[in-house]
């Protein structure tokens, strides 16, 4: 618990590291040290640096006066709303001079992809980079019908599937059914390993000697992060980004309400509100609940099968930065980042857990908040409401085009609209510092800090290097051995950077 050490002293304005000074001359030397890097730290506070990296600062609370002094009150409403700088980076996906066209094999793989709509999508992206690797012909995926969601939908429900099987053409031969002679052929069904490695499906190209059609019993995960070949990297970007268009249907729709809010306010954000049922009861994050609620949501986890961790203590899963932000803490980190009450939030979200109760907490900082029912009719909605996966990708579209994204938890979604927005221009991503804020919020509830210039400082500070400003993906942290640092890295569709995104024309074609 020391990377925030708020609260307490007040002293220097930061301190970066902590200082152990073990001689009275080197002491003098760090003293000066640290102010030149308190310099240089304010410095970098009000220019734009175009590298992110994870820090690991220890911060404490500065007193209100040196605070009114040497920081803005309030952001300009241009810093609120503009993207990060990205010095000419862009997207770049075209394959390198060595990749070959498509040969179409009489090999294929059938696959039943799993998990909501995102982990849906990157699982099927993933087998098309797959199929490449294998040689094989994919034929279009099952969706998953009996996740948390319960759609039914299939693929051409969601996707626009002729533009998939076109856009690919020159990569992997996809086609819509399989071929009616080899649907009663044994087939390999097998569970592709997780994080698997280009060395690892090269050998599974063996079963090719015994078999003509592999089924794939789920997608999700299926592929490494890292160490893959440039254009199997590339293949996954034109496979997400391009190929799996959502249905015309939806895409007519998800622009309509784009255009609707930017017709409201001109700027908006999108808010992925993850304060859902299911989310609270397989986190088990309680913290602000009633005993009732709390009650409700353990037995919800207790009598879900494929939810293996039963046992969870709320408060440990808060403090480590686990459960996403409530209703209120989104409202008073929104406050405290600079957004005036007057902006217009779109709430990205299924159903809000306790509905009107909980999320009054939000509505009484920020009353703009905007559902898809205020803006689409319960004609234009009818056909999508029983189908989650259908409604998300309309709110998939409008996190993409919002001027600001902020998810309230990491998950599937949260990743990909962050990756996606990475992608197309380094699009304005805030990602909490969950850790962090839940140590800013408990001094707040605990009195030792009120909501003003102090709190403003602390939460822009935590934040002002997650704002989805460009940066290598991350590896897995130190400490991860074997393959449990596959699991750990960043994910590449959180992150595509930098093999789908380029400084220069020139490393297009590489
Ligand atoms: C891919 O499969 C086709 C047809 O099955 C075959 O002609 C071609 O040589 C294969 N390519 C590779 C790289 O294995
Ligand atoms: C949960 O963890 C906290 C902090 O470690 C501890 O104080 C508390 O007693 C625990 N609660 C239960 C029910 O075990």
């Amino acid at each position: 618990m020391d990377k925030l050490g708020v609260g307490r002293e007040n002293g220097d304005l930061i301190r970066i590291f902590p200082v152990k000074p073990s001689s009275p001359s080197s002491f003098t030397i760090l003293r000066l040290f640290v102010l030149l890097i308190v310099f240089i730290f304010i410095f970098n506070f009000y220019s734009r640096s175009i590298l992110e990296d994870e820090e690991n600062l220890n911060l404490r609370l500065p007193s209100q006066d040196s605070v009114s002094k040497q920081l803005p009150q309030k952001l300009s409403s241009e810093k609120l709303w503009e993207a990060p700088f990205s010095d000419g980076l862009h997207p770049c996906v075209h394959p390198t001079s060595r990749y070959q066209a498509n040969q179409g094999g009489d090999h294929y793989i059938t696959v039943r992809s799993n998990g909501g709509l995102n982990q849906m999508r990157t699982g099927i992206a993933d087998m098309v980079a797959v199929s490449r690797m294998m040689n094989a012909t994919l034929v279009i995926p099952e969706l998953d019908k009996r996740s948390f969601w319960q759609d039914k939908s299939i693929f051409s429900d969601i996707f626009d599937e002729d533009h998939f099987i076109d856009s690919l053409k020159g990569d992997v031969r996809i086609i819509k059914k399989l071929p009616p002679d080899l649907v009663s052929v044994p087939r390999a069904r097998k569970h592709f390993t997780s994080w698997g490695s280009l060395g690892y499906y090269e050998e599974m190209t063996k079963l090719w000697e015994e078999y003509q059609v592999i089924h794939v019993a789920k997608s999700d995960s299926r592929l490494a992060n890292n160490d893959l070949p440039l254009d199997i990297q590339r293949l996954r970007c034109r496979a997400l980004y391009h190929a799996l268009r959502f249905s015309p249907s939806i895409e007519t729709l998800g622009k309509k309400l784009i255009e609707r809010l930017r017709s409201h306010a001109g700027k908006y954000i999108s808010l992925h509100l993850r304060y859902e049922k299911d989310m609270l009861a397989f986190s088990g994050c309680t913290y602000g609940l009633s005993e009732t609620e709390s009650q409700d949501l353990t037995l919800l986890r207790e009598k879900t099968n494929h939810w293996k961790v039963k046992k969870i203590n709320s408060t440990e899963q808060r403090v480590a930065g686990l459960c996403p932000l409530t209703p209120k803490e989104v409202g008073i980190f929104l406050k405290a980042l600079g957004y005036p009450s007057s902006t217009l939030i779109y709430i990205a979200a299924g159903e809000i857990y306790g509905g009107k109760t909980h999320l009054s907490d939000l509505t009484c900082r920020f009353p703009n908040l905007i559902f898809k029912e205020m803006i689409a009719s319960e004609e234009e909605l009818k056909t999508y409401m029983n189908h989650a996966s259908q409604m998300a990708a309309l709110d998939y579209m409008i996190c993409v085009e919002s001027d600001v994204f902020i998810p309230t938890h990491s998950g599937n979604m949260a990743r990909a609209v962050e990756g996606h927005r990475r992608f197309l221009g380094h699009r304005k991503t805030i990602t909490p510092d969950r850790k962090g804020l839940v140590q800013v919020f408990d001094k707040l509830e605990s009195g030792q800090l009120e909501e003003g210039p102090t709190l403003r400082h602390l939460v822009q500070h935590l934040h002002h290097k997650r704002q989805g400003g460009p940066r290598n993906r991350e590896g897995a942290p130190d400490g991860i051995r074997g393959r449990a640092r596959f699991k750990a890295e960043e994910s590449f569709y959180q992150n595509p950077y930098p093999e789908c995104i380029c400084a220069s024309k020139h490393h297009q074609h590489e």
